[in-house]
């Protein structure tokens, strides 16, 4: 199947209380374990490129071209939208010219007016094009690509106006921060994704920083109206271990152990488990047809 929008993705997921699962990519071994997680579980996904991790890859073109080769060649069945994550303005325009087929525009930093005015203008581009769009309300805390936020909480009538706009899904901070959480975080802010869910209805919202975030916070907040999920951290530890487990055991010196196709298996197969893990914690497992 040729890559989707994410907006009739979500809808559903809203409609059915529950969350499709964006997982971030970095290379081929990354994207190759997402999609056949995906297919094997017959759910619903988003692939998430941020700019660095665009740049990383060669470029959104050399993006586009590997997940269109990997949809065709591994027989994807399920829907698929590649999705640019906390885009600038120029980028989420550099991702619809390549052939993305959703973008995050990440105006939370900007005054106000001027993230209502590049989400309103982005989301002409991508209504004449039938992709979808992200936008951000209320920064989320930690650091992505050198952009630190502090975890601040969205104001709901802000996150209203942004929606009225047309944005296909709202991410709005709710106390989430990106990477590990620290040990005194207190955690989400359900009374806020309370007022936001009740005054932008059937918006899809975006939780961002999924890593770590316990189970039973992950299902309340996929109660109040969170149907898109953002993992990367959780993908990155869990690669990391499991190719450290591979040469501490010295398995690289054995044979033809550090044959790249060997030394990468063990992680692409952790992050498989991984999003395995998420898909089932967020609901979407059989929800592609
Ligand atoms: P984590 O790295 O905390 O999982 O956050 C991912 C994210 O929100 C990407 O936008």
């Amino acid at each position: 199947m040729a890559l989707v929008s994410a907006k009739e993705m979500l809808q559903k997921a809203k409609a059915g209380h529950y969350a499709v699962g964006h997982f971030n990519i970095n290379n081929l071994e990354w994207t190759k374990a997402i999609l056949e997680t995906a297919e094997e579980l017959r759910s619903p996904v988003i692939l998430g490129v941020s700019e660095g991790a665009g740049k990383y890859m060669g470029g959104y073109k050399t993006v586009v071209g590997m997940v269109n080769g990997l949809l065709e060649e591994l027989k994807i069945t399920v829907p698929v939208a590649l999705h640019l994550d906390h885009g600038s303005y120029e980028g989420a325009k550099a991702c619809i010219n390549a052939g993305f087929s959703s973008v995050m525009f990440d105006g939370s930093h900007l005054p106000f007016d001027e993230n209502i005015a590049k989400t309103k203008e982005l989301i002409a581009c991508c209504d004449i094009l039938g992709l979808s769009l992200e936008a951000e309300v209320g920064s989320i805390g930690g650091e992505e690509d050198g952009v630190v936020g502090m975890g601040e909480c969205a104001d709901p009538a802000e996150c209203k106006a942004i929606a009225d706009l047309g944005v296909s899904m709202l991410a709005a901070g709710i106390g989430n921060i990106h990477g590990k959480y620290p040990e005194n975080w207190p955690g989400l802010r359900f009374d806020v994704l309370d007022d936001i869910q009740k005054l932008t209805g059937d918006m899809p919202l975006v939780l961002h920083g999924g890593t770590g975030i316990p189970d039973e916070m992950v299902a309340k907040a996929i109660d109040l109206g969170v149907s898109k999920i953002n993992v990367n951290t959780e993908c990155q530890l869990v690669f990391a271990d499991a190719t450290r487990a591979y040469i501490e055991a010295g398995k690289d010196q054995q044979g033809k152990g550090f044959d790249p196709r060997k030394l990468l298996a063990p992680g692409a197969a952790a992050i498989k488990a991984k999003v395995k893990e998420k898909m089932e914690l967020f609901g979407s497992v059989g929800k592609a047809e």
